[in-house]
């Protein structure tokens, strides 16, 4: 793909949008992409899709850097080329006869919920919209979340929006839902899980992966259900019921 752009929008947070036919492929929000960011890194990087533009080719993913290769894509300029592969993975299903939704994204986590709050709005579905950050300087897409329905922010340090993590906002500000779709840190998930196990849900959850299509076991993790086989995230995921995998 090409790159059209790759821009910090926040601390350490960067936006690249990619021009390609792989953007037509893309079947669901929650699908990604595993990048060859350099020769000199043997394991392609996955990467959710936060964005997608059929008409112009073009997708978007928001990434932070963490490490060697995300530091290597922060130095990549508009009209680069890379080497993407995918869409990969299962992405978020959207329900029939649902009329109100509450996404929940912790940090990066975001991401991929974002595609997916543009399709639910294109549904007429109420998007209610949880984004929770360590701190002002890693808050980002509040305005673009907002262009399809109500966002609440929450940072643990308290330096913009609500002092508290997630799950203390949806108590406080008594935000009530019947599907939730989430992404983030482990804990955030974990906690999610805990707290709501008797609602409807969906969770995008990460592993470090090698092979990104089902061949390796790299990535795999464990159902709550003991008798079922260990789900891969590549391939069975990286979307699965809030209540069937073991975070
Ligand atoms: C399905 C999926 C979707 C993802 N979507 C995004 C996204 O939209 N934006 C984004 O910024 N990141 C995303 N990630 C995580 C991203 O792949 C890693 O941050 C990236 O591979 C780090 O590469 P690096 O070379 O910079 O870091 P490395 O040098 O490889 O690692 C640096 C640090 O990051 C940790 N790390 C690396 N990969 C992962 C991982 N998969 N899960 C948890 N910790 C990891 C390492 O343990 C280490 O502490 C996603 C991961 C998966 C599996
Ligand atoms: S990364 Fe190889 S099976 Fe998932």
């Amino acid at each position: 793909m090409i790159i059209i752009s790759n821009q910090e929008i926040a601390s350490d947070i960067y936006e690249l949008t990619l021009q390609g036919e792989l953007a037509c492929l893309i079947k669901e929000a929650g699908q990604f992409i595993n990048i060859l960011i350099s020769d000199k890194l043997f394991l392609r990087r996955p990467f959710s899709i936060c964005a997608v533009n059929k008409s112009q080719k073009q997708l978007a993913i928001l990434y932070q850097v963490v490490g060697e290769g995300t530091k290597i894509l922060a130095s990549k300029k508009a009209g680069d080329k890379i080497d993407v592969f995918g869409p990969l993975g299962k992405g978020f299903p959207l329900i029939d006869n649902v009329q109100e939704v509450l996404l929940v994204g912790g940090g990066i986590g975001v991401a991929p919920l974002y595609e997916l709050a543009k399709q639910l709005h294109k549904r007429n579905v109420k998007v209610n919209t949880v984004l929770g950050f360590a701190s002002k300087a890693k808050v980002v897409y509040e305005s673009e979340f907002q262009r399809y329905g109500e966002v609440y922010i929450a940072t643990i340090d308290g330096s913009y929006g609500f002092r508290g993590n997630v799950i203390e906002l949806i108590e406080t500000k008594k935000i009530s839902f019947k599907l939730i779709y989430s992404c983030g840190p482990k804990a955030m998930l974990k906690a999610l899980q805990e707290k709501y196990q008797h609602i409807k849900g969906y969770v995008s959850i990460e592993e470090r992966m090698a092979c990104g299509i089902g061949a390796c076991y790299g990535c795999s993790c464990k159902p709550k259900d003991m008798s079922l086989p260990n789900f891969r995230v590549c391939k069975d995921g990286p979307v699965f019921e809030l209540n069937e995998v073991i975070i």
